[in-house]
């Protein structure tokens, strides 16, 4: 089988899953073969209402029919609505929207209005912490090769404390510190939950020395964990938070959701983005979140999560597990490389995580009950 690392013309820079993709529905990817694959990985957390939604393609091509892209240039009613379903789904006082185009860059705009409203350029983070690979947001990323490239490129690094250690965080967070950025479930380091203790202490550090908090829910917004937005989920409400990734099912998106307070004063040409807000993924995103609604997949992704955790718990090689709702990391008693190359065999993609036992699931949030069965038996099988 070709996969990418045999095309010469393809930088060799991803390691890829043993199939090629022909198609998908709901939670199947289907291979050249016709094999149906269960995506326990949910195309890396995008395919919030599972693949090829017909709700969202035909949303995407009613759309590109009328008007495929105009630039921000021209108002558009597909961002004017999308803007305002996503200021009423996020909490108070989440009110103000800008569209761009990835995780990466919304975190980049982020970092942006915090070192702008304060006049500092300190960013503090976290451990385990991942947030994109542009300079600025590799330079908040932890891994020594994601600051290998902060530093080739000039940037300074933030500042790092331990996840959910209430007093270093305190000591890191002074006077000189524009912004606190950290992901309230952390994805990549294998779905590692912020506590509510700390995110709390985290708040009140914030507003006791003029610090914006940022959450990046590039990866556990969009209704990942069973509300729309992490904060909600959390009760502790930031001063803007990110979302990308599973915002419009599929198409690429980015989108920072802010405070009047952080963004009041901007003008025009402040920010900007060619392409941030174009009709398409506005359309595609709207059909989303209707879906999300009509077939009520935030209850769902709660149901989906516990029943998970309840039957990964009760495998005797996993040892705990993390996460919540369509974010889940099974802590394994061995490689979770190893389990998710054997799961391969049974046609079950998951995902691994920076924590070499812990096993990542990104479901859709749309992930049956069936499913679940499927994928617990599967784990049952390989976890022997
Ligand atoms: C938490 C988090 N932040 C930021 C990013 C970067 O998003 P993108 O790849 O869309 O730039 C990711 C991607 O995996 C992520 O998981």
């Amino acid at each position: 089988m070709l996969t990418d690392v045999d095309v010469p013309a393809l930088l060799p820079v991803y390691a890829t899953f043993p199939l090629r993709a022909a198609s998908g529905h709901g939670s199947w990817l289907v291979d050249e073969q016709g094999n149906e694959w269960l995506d326990a990985y949910g195309g890396h957390a995008v395919a919030t209402c599972g693949h090829s939604h017909p709700d969202v393609v035909e949303a995407i091509s009613r759309q590109a029919a009328k008007l495929l892209f105009y630039s921000t240039a021209v108002p558009h009613p597909a961002r004017e609505q999308l803007a305002e379903e996503l200021a009423s789904r996020a909490p108070d006082p989440l009110s103000r929207v800008f569209f761009c185009n990835s995780g990466a860059e919304a975190n980049e705009n982020l970092l942006g209005l915090a070192r702008r409203r304060t006049g500092r350029t300190t960013i503090v983070t976290m451990l385990g912490g991942w947030h994109g690979r542009t300079a600025a947001t590799l330079a908040c990323t932890d891994g020594a090769r994601y600051e290998a490239g902060a530093q080739r490129a000039g940037v300074p690094l933030s500042r790092r404390v331990p996840f959910n250690d209430v007093a270093a965080m305190r000591a890191a967070v002074d006077e000189t510190v524009a912004a606190v950025l950290l992901e309230p479930v952390q994805g990549f380091s294998g779905a590692r939950v912020a506590t509510r203790e700390f995110l709390e202490a985290v708040r009140s550090r914030c507003d006791e020395v003029g610090a914006v908090l940022l959450y990046d829910e590039v990866q556990c917004g969009s209704g990942r964990l069973g509300t729309f937005t992490a904060a909600e989920m959390m009760g502790v409400v930031p001063d803007a938070l990110s979302m990308a990734k599973g915002l419009a099912s599929g198409l690429p998106i980015g989108a920072v959701i802010a405070a009047g307070s952080l963004v009041d004063d901007l003008a025009i040409g402040d920010l900007g983005s060619t392409f941030g807000g174009g009709p398409v993924p506005c359309a595609a995103a709207l059909a989303n979140l209707a879906v999300m609604d009509r077939e009520n997949l935030l209850a769902n992704a709660r149901t989906v999560g516990e029943f998970l955790t309840s039957g990964a718990t009760a495998l005797p090689a996993v040892n705990r597990v993390h996460g919540m709702g369509c974010l889940l990391g099974l802590e394994l008693d061995r490689p979770a490389a190893d389990v998710q190359r054997a799961l391969w065999a049974h046609r079950i993609l998951t995902g691994t995580s920076t924590d070499p036992r812990t096993l990542r699931l990104l479901p859709p949030l749309s992930f049956s009950i069936a499913e679940c069965e499927l994928l617990l038996a599967g784990l049952g099988r390989v976890l022997t």
